[in-house]
């Protein structure tokens, strides 16, 4: 079963196709980031032009990969997949609007199903692509995305069944990497250019004297808040000579403590469900201390962790996640949806 998978939910136009819930024929992901660098943020207006501007090439470019041999896109899709995902929230409305949109006249044309999708809950299933690794992921399992706009804890009892167990009140983790590196001076470099600094501190060699707190670690609940961590950092930054060494170094402390709260929470939370394997998922799963410390916990967990280039955002989980949950919808019935749940139970 081919899926045509298609994802506009923030700056990325995306487009892919995945067979059979496991192999990536193509995956086209165009960004409009370094156009938003100059403004200090993601301007919606502005993403969505660049998508709606991106998205038809980005679909023909992921047909003509994965189907080299058709004649015309028209044939790709006709002849050659089965089913068209679709992320129809949450995200910014413009931006959703312009996959949505394409998505709906590319199932009318060709009389194609389409599968809606929700951008957070498809994050994790990047990590049931065909690996190296003999086995996919076994279950219970406990789900951690982390991405821009969201922190969420999910308890997966089987490759459909996904329950919300508890999130972020406030910032997301990687608002927190985005926030801090701002204000660390790395512009809008985010979570890589804050895990890049941190790597170049010493704490064995230099004076470390930033220490954070570990926000709502002995909670009882499995929610999460970050933003008073960046007030912590700001004030503390406030204070001090601003260097590149100190700027090292509190790079080093925001990712210490950031890490720290998301491998205890989820640890946590897989006790409490009897999990037996750890997703992650979501841009913030790229960052390599997370990885490490998952890793080195003392523990029987199974971690999975997506292949970088599956960590942001991209076209191929959307169409996995419609591959285990196979809802097919008449275009009518789909509608770009910005403040879709993530709190469910399946
Ligand atoms: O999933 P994603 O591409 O977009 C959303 O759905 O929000 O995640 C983007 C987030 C940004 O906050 C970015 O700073 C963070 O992922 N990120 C990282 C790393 N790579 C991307 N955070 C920490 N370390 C990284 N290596
Ligand atoms: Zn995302």
């Amino acid at each position: 079963m081919n899926i045509l998978g298609i994802e506009s939910s923030c700056d990325e136009t995306a487009a892919a196709v995945v067979k059979d819930g496991t192999v990536v024929l193509s995956s086209i992901v165009s960004s409009s980031h370094d156009l938003h660098n100059q403004f200090g943020g993601i301007l919606p207006e502005l993403a969505s032009r660049e998508q709606l501007f991106f998205m038809l090439p980005v679909v023909q470019q992921a047909l003509q990969k994965a189907f080299p041999k058709e004649e015309s896109i028209k044939t790709a899709l006709e002849n050659n997949i089965d089913a068209i995902a679709v992320t129809i929230g949450p995200g910014l409305i413009g931006s959703l609007l312009i996959g949505v949109e394409t998505a709906k006249t590319l199932s009318l044309l060709t009389g194609k199903p389409l599968i809606p999708v929700n951008h957070v809950l498809a994050h994790p299933y990047a990590n049931f692509i065909k690996s190296k690794r003999a086995q996919g992921p076994t279950f219970p399992a406990i789900a951690l995305v982390v991405s821009g706009g969201h922190t969420e804890l999910f308890l997966m009892k089987s490759e459909r069944k996904m329950h919300w167990l508890g999130g972020t009140i406030d910032d997301a983790s990687g608002e927190a990497f985005d926030k801090s590196a701002r204000l660390l001076g790395f512009g809008n470099g985010g979570g890589p250019a804050i895990a890049s600094a941190a790597s170049t501190h010493n704490i064995q060699h230099s004076t470390h004297t930033l220490h954070l707190p570990r926000p709502l670690l002995y909670n009882e609940t499995l929610n999460f808040s970050f933003s008073g961590l960046k007030t912590a950092l700001q004030r503390a930054w406030n204070k001090q000579e601003n260097t590149q060494e100190t700027a090292a170094m509190f790079s080093y402390e925001i990712q210490e403590a950031i890490t720290d709260v998301l491998v205890f929470k989820t640890l946590k939370a897989a006790e409490k469900y009897n999990a037996v394997s750890i997703l992650l998922g979501g841009g913030v799963s790229a960052n390599q201390r997370l990885r490490d410390k998952f890793i080195q916990t003392d523990s029987n967990y199974s971690f999975y962790f997506p292949p970088l280039e599956l960590c942001t955002d991209n076209a191929v989980v959307a169409a996995l996640y419609a591959y285990y949950h196979q809802s097919p919808h008449n275009y009518r019935e789909i509608s770009a949806s910005p403040s879709l749940s993530i709190e469910i139970s399946s």
